[in-house]
């Protein structure tokens, strides 16, 4: 058993199964979650690095849900919380459903503020630990044909910056990681039409780099970071080009052909 326990939500694949292995490797024992039961598959390959791992299947945009998973955490301190879970939607905003676009926000928004809540409660009462939040380079880009999915990653990247200010000089570090496209499952999920928009086929960045970027910023307790010059380049443009063009521009890539 290890000395030092993670947290990591949405662990199941893509960037949440690469932060949970990286923090597997440096030592940590794991408590991971997602919303169906791929998450055993991962928890298994998470065992063969020598890590003691929990596995629950909850579905983090329900209060059930979060209550669940924070049962699971059961007061036991926290080292390391990644804040991952995350879906998108795709599609013009009048066009979605909206209960899908409640859960999108009930999940990106209220699910990682909550748990954020009480783990960051946790964490200041002990005196340490560290936090990583996957935000996301589109929270600086009005996102036509993703609208709600951009302004939840906005919210999540500004109460980001704003809660370092707050824990300046505290020992418990908050990270946000803002990745650009990267090739995970997110672009092909069932009920998501982004499938069928450009972005979909568009190289996107490798999610073992970009994992372990946002993991290392975190050992280091970086503020912010964003994976790559070609993602840190568009993220400096956006403070110049005005939002009207930013949004044309991720309609191009975002509008389902
Ligand atoms: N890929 C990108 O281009 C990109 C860029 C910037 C930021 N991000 C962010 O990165 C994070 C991870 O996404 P990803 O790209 O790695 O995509 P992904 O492979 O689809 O991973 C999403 C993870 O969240 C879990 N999840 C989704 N809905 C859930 C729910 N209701 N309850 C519990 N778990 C749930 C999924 O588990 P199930 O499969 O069991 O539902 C999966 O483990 C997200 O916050 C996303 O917004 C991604």
């Amino acid at each position: 058993m290890a000395d030092r326990l993670a947290v990591v939500t949405g662990a199941s694949t893509g960037l949440g199964y690469q932060l949970a292995r990286l923090a597997a490797q440096d030592g940590h024992d794991l408590i991971i979650c997602a919303d169906e039961d791929e998450i055993h598959t991962a928890a298994d390959k998470l065992r063969s690095l020598g890590a003691q791992v929990e596995a629950t299947v909850v579905d983090l945009s329900s209060k059930a849900g979060v209550d669940t998973f924070w049962a699971a955490v059961d007061g036991r301190p926290v080292d390391l919380f990644c804040a991952n879970a995350g879906r998108a939607l795709g599609q013009a905003f009048a066009d979605q459903d909206w209960p899908d676009v409640k859960r999108l926000i009930d999940l990106n928004i209220l699910q990682t503020t909550t748990v954020l809540h009480r783990i960051g409660r946790q964490m200041h009462a002990r005196g340490q630990g560290r936090i990583l939040v996957t935000g996301s380079i589109v929270g600086y880009v009005p996102g036509p044909y993703d609208a709600v999915y951009d302004a939840t990653k906005a919210y999540l990247n500004s109460l980001c910056y704003a809660l370092q200010d707050e824990w300046e000089g505290s020992p418990v570090t908050l990270t946000c990681l803002m990745p650009g496209p990267t090739e995970t499952p997110i672009f092909h999920r069932e009920g998501n039409d982004l499938e069928d928009a450009p972005i979909a086929e568009q190289d996107k960045d490798d999610p073992v780099k970009v994992a372990e970027r946002g993991y290392a910023a975190a050992m280091e307790g970086q503020r912010g970071v964003v994976p790559g010059l070609h993602n840190r380049a568009i993220t400096a443009l956006t403070g110049l080009v005005p939002e009207t063009i930013l949004a044309r521009i991720h309609r191009m890539a975002a509008e389902p052909q």
